[in-house]
């Protein structure tokens, strides 16, 4: 007997995971440089970690509101005051488990199926995935290192009509980022369109040339997500939030009530505490600067000219067309004979993916200096 598989589940793997289990295979003979996955190797904060250790003693940890703790959820709303200068009131502060989970809530609410929602490429293959998965319709926007990799009101109307747009600013896998007046005319003309704004904010807090501008600031219609587990380097605590639209509280939190009944309890509680942990967060962001600056200075030596803007995130968008049209071996060969993990462009962008790789520059800095000199060792 066969039995049916939903189409649903039909969609991409996410190949940085299993770049990630290759490298991890090789690891058990030989040293590999890992800059291949998009998280911190520095723990949570010291002071989340403790509360987590006293909460554990004395809590029985029980599940929060659907919508989030309370008090989690005033500090967030507190925090966009402080950093952004920005209030959002915190009835439209939802908490999510991780940005992950608030995608799944923000599509589902803000949109049915066969709704038509743009997104540009390259960019990050959950936004498709989970779009596919839901019956949404994604909308590539091909964008190139003349657009710096995001969208334009140009490319927006090309595609003809649609229903929502996904924007990241820091994004992954290029790092740059859209400026304060260009993300202000990408709002209005959302806004003009009734198109729905679903604004991908995890990379803020990291970033190299100037401050990011939050969505917050020029719409209440619009979705702006944020996590946990990239600046406050908690990425396994699985906690993010969501600056939610007021008639989107109610359909949201009737989704997370049934979809998952509440974000994780301890990490909730533990992460109120990430906001007094500032200087150790900045000190992170610090040696990503030193990275990145490490690596612009030494990838053009390895043959690595062409560069994307790399304005925020960890992460290093190189065009490799002067090596290779098959990004997939040319990061297999480069982990086997350099020992030395990146992730192949086609994670990022089906279309031109072939002639792209990404280098992650979270890491410590130890190891970007030894994939350099590995690197320079090796040839292709
Ligand atoms: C752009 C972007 N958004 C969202 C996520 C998902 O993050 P999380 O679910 O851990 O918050 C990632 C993870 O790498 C990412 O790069």
């Amino acid at each position: 007997m066969t039995l049916k598989i939903a189409r649903r589940g039909m969609i991409d793997p996410f190949i940085v995971m299993d770049v990630m289990r290759e490298a991890n295979q090789l690891s058990e003979n030989t040293k590999i440089v890992h800059l291949e996955v998009g998280q911190p190797s520095t723990p949570a904060p010291a002071k989340v970690i403790e509360a987590a250790k006293k909460l554990l003693d004395k809590d029985r940890l029980g599940y929060t509101d659907s919508l989030g703790l309370l008090q989690l959820r005033k500090r967030i709303s507190k925090y966009y005051g402080e950093f952004y200068g920005v209030s959002v009131p915190l009835e439209r502060m939802v908490i999510t488990t991780g940005s992950s989970g608030a995608f799944l809530l923000a599509f589902a609410s803000a949109f049915d199926p066969g709704d038509r929602v743009a997104l540009t490429v390259p960019g990050y293959p959950a936004y498709r995935n989970i779009l596919i998965a839901l019956g949404i319709e994604p909308v590539i926007i091909e964008t190139s290192v003349k657009e710096r990799f995001q969208p334009t009101i140009k490319l927006l109307e090309d595609v003809g009509n649609i229903d929502g747009l996904i924007i990241a600013s820091p994004s992954n896998p290029t790092g740059s980022m859209i400026d304060s007046e260009r993300l202000r005319v990408l709002v209005e003309w959302c806004d003009e369109n009734s198109v729905r704004m679903i604004s991908d904010e995890i990379y803020h807090g990291i970033n190299y040339v100037s401050p990011p501008t939050t969505v917050a600031k020029f719409s209440k219609s619009a979705i702006i997500i944020n996590s946990f587990s990239k600046y406050f380097s908690m990425t396994g605590w699985r906690l993010g939030w969501m600056v939610t639209p007021q008639e989107l509280i109610r359909p949201i939190e009737c989704l997370a009530q049934n979809l998952f009944i509440s974000p994780p309890t301890l990490s909730q509680y533990a992460a109120i505490a990430s906001f007094n942990c500032i200087n150790e967060l900045e000190r992170n962001v610090d040696n990503y600067r030193t990275n990145r600056e490490i690596l612009l200075e030494e990838l053009p030596k390895l043959g690595f000219k062409k560069i994307a803007p790399v304005d925020g995130a960890f992460y290093i968008y190189v065009d490799v067309s002067n090596f290779t049209s098959d990004s997939t071996s040319f990061c297999q060969r480069m982990l086997q004979e350099a020992n030395v993990a990146a992730t192949p462009g086609v994670d990022f962008d089906p279309l031109n993916g072939k002639y792209f790789i990404r280098f992650s520059f979270a890491g410590a800095e130890s190891d970007i200096r030894e994939a350099c000199k590995r690197l320079s060792a090796w040839s292709y």
